[in-house]
């Protein structure tokens, strides 16, 4: 079984890795799918997006998964790739609305199906978004994101 795990990853957080570790338990093969475009301005570009995300992946020794960028629609992404779901993780119910809207409109487009993972309570309220406008107002973020992604945000 094949899935994807859609994102724009920017940057990818602790709650990112753990979904990415907990699928590789569970599933044959796993793609980490980095949207090119992202709908807000991205802080980082897409290469360096994936960049993060195969440094985090080596350094874990994981395996079984392969990172890739993509533009257009996901479900065209998916085709090409022959991929069997969709991997979104959800850490509350606030994550829920904009999740299933984007299932169901998945399912219409190509009967592809979306599974949900519970995301950990300790990273419940984690998110990209937050990381930066904690690191930008001075906070500590090193408890949010792996070493390697606190250097680029000290980079940028
Ligand atoms: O990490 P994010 O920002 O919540 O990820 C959102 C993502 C990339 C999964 C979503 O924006 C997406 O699937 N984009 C690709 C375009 C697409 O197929 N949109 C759905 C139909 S409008």
């Amino acid at each position: 079984m094949k899935v994807l795990i859609p994102g724009s990853f920017d940057p990818p957080t602790f709650g990112h890795l753990d979904i990415i570790r907990r699928c590789i338990e569970i599933f044959d093969e796993v793609m980490i799918g980095v949207v090119s475009n992202p709908d807000k301005q991205p802080m980082f570009a897409s290469s360096i997006r994936v960049e993060m995300l195969k440094e985090n992946i080596l350094v874990e020794n994981l395996t079984n998964v392969t990172v890739k960028e993509f533009d257009g629609l996901l479900v065209e992404f998916a085709k090409q790739e022959k991929i069997d779901f969709i991997v979104k993780g959800v850490r509350a119910m606030t994550d829920f609305d904009y999740e299933f809207q984007m299932a169901q409109v998945n399912k219409d487009l190509d009967t592809l199906e979306t599974l949900f993972i519970p995301g950990k309570p300790e990273y419940g309220y984690i998110s990209s978004s937050l990381v930066k406008e904690l690191y930008r107002l001075g906070g500590d973020v090193s408890s949010f994101i792996p070493n390697t992604v606190l250097e680029r945000l000290q980079n940028e």
